[in-house]
């Protein structure tokens, strides 16, 4: 039976325009060994990689951009580790991120020599600020890097057939450039790599700063997937960063719009503000009865394996892993999730007030749910007992009890844990 309620399809009596949901997952490709990684104060050394890459397979994704082989040394061992030590699954792609200059395509082509099947991507900024300030050039010119280095990817790896090769373009600063202007340049290199419906190419799209509403990239995104050529042979990929704080909803926005494919980071690392949280993203659907296609059950020990690789910690209130998010402080919040568990069957939609998802899901357990402290009611009070001391106590009980407890909290100002409370029951009522 299905666990989720779909409040995303509501129907709103007198809707006048369609109902546009998420029926299904995107294609995810985590960028947190390239994009994530390079935003870091310390990156990763070769072996914190190989154990994120690993756990990301663990996860279920089935294409990892691993690095820049050929701006550090770092992620050219990495790659050639990858490949020498057989570490990648037969389901799984990597993918390397190169500038479009000839040296560098051909230093990242040398670095995955060998691989069974790669994404090679490459891409240049299109938009004015770049063109004017950064590379003194016009649209011609930015657009004849994009169509030169289109060319030398596809001549170099012509000479490595050993390896299959998916070719993935992405106009930087996309979002900020003149959508006609992205199109004739992402049309150019669609010419010259020449994908066809069997063998796609990727254009990827990226919010390389985020400095609109999420709806105006989904309309961005929405107007290429209308207009770019040979739509058919394109799976079409976002890259949304997050500095207005709205990765999230542009990337969902953005796949409603007709995108293919999300690139981004668990917890969203990446530059600046980070890439969009692909655990968000995955969580969101999960919790709306759709299949992510991607596990995050042992959300523990990701967010550990995450923390020490990264050295960031993942804030508390994080959706879905934070330490908070399955916590209820206050009395009527404690109440109203003791009566839902109460009454949550096992094959029933899951509607436990206040608790999004069930944090057995993630594989939190139910003890951490209730907490207590000054602000808490008799509820959270009751519950713990019953959790910890297997015993239910009469609802007169209960109030007089409850106001033992806040005492001492208040007069301690800090949460008071299950094992004090059944401390102080002892003390108050079984000790003589
Ligand atoms: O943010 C960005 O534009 C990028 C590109 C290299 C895809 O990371
Ligand atoms: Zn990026």
């Amino acid at each position: 039976a299905q666990k989720y309620r779909r409040f995303d399809a509501i129907q709103l009596p007198d809707r006048q325009w369609p109902n546009v949901v998420l029926d299904k997952a995107p294609i995810w490709m985590s960028t947190d060994l390239r994009d994530g990684n390079q935003a870091l104060i310390d990156p990763m050394s070769v072996e914190t990689k190989m154990r994120f890459f690993l756990a990301l397979v663990d996860m279920g994704f089935k294409e990892i951009e691993v690095g820049f082989p050929s701006a550090s040394d770092t992620d050219f061992n990495f790659v050639r580790r990858l490949i020498e030590e057989k570490r990648i699954p037969d389901d799984v792609t990597i993918e390397v991120l190169t500038q479009a200059r000839e040296d560098l395509i051909a230093r990242t082509v040398e670095s995955l020599k060998g691989a069974k099947r790669a994404i090679l991507h490459v891409y240049n900024p299109i938009a004015s600020a770049f063109r004017e300030i950064v590379y003194r050039t016009d649209k011609a010119g930015v657009k004849e890097i994009a169509v030169r280095g289109t060319r030398w990817v596809k001549e170099m790896t012509a000479k490595q057939p050993e390896t299959e090769w998916i070719y993935q373009y992405s106009p930087e600063t996309f979002s900020s450039a003149e959508i006609e202007f992205a199109k004739e340049v992402c049309d150019a290199v669609t010419a010259i790599w020449q994908p066809t419906p069997d063998h796609k190419m990727i254009i990827n799209l990226p919010a390389t700063v985020e400095m609109a509403t999420p709806n105006t990239y989904a309309d961005q995104v929405e107007w290429m997937h209308r207009h770019l050529n040979k739509r058919d042979s394109i799976i079409l990929s976002v890259h949304p960063h997050n500095d207005r704080g709205t990765a999230v909803a542009a990337a969902e926005l953005a796949v409603m719009a007709g995108a293919d494919r999300v690139e981004g980071c668990l917890f969203g690392n990446g530059e600046r503000t980070g890439n969009v949280d692909l655990i968000t993203l995955a969580m969101n659907l999960y919790s709306q009865g759709i299949h992510p296609g991607v596990d995050f059950t042992q959300m523990d020990q990701i967010r550990q394996l995450f923390e020490e690789a990264t050295q960031l910690p993942v804030h508390p209130r994080h959706p879905y892993a934070g330490e908070l998010v399955f916590t209820a402080f206050s009395g009527s919040h404690q109440d109203a999730i003791k009566k839902g568990l109460a009454v949550q069957k096992a094959d029933d939609y899951w509607q436990v007030p206040y608790l999004p998802i069930d944090p057995a899901d993630v594989n939190r357990s139910y003890d951490a749910v209730v907490r207590v402290n000054s602000q808490s009611g008799k509820g959270g009070v009751s519950f713990l007992l019953q959790q910890h001391a297997g015993f239910e106590l009469p609802r007169r009980l209960q109030i007089e009890f409850s106001k033992v407890v806040q005492k001492v909290s208040d007069s301690s100002g800090r949460e008071i844990n299950a094992d004090n409370i059944v401390t102080l029951f002892d003390k108050e009522y079984v000790q003589v």
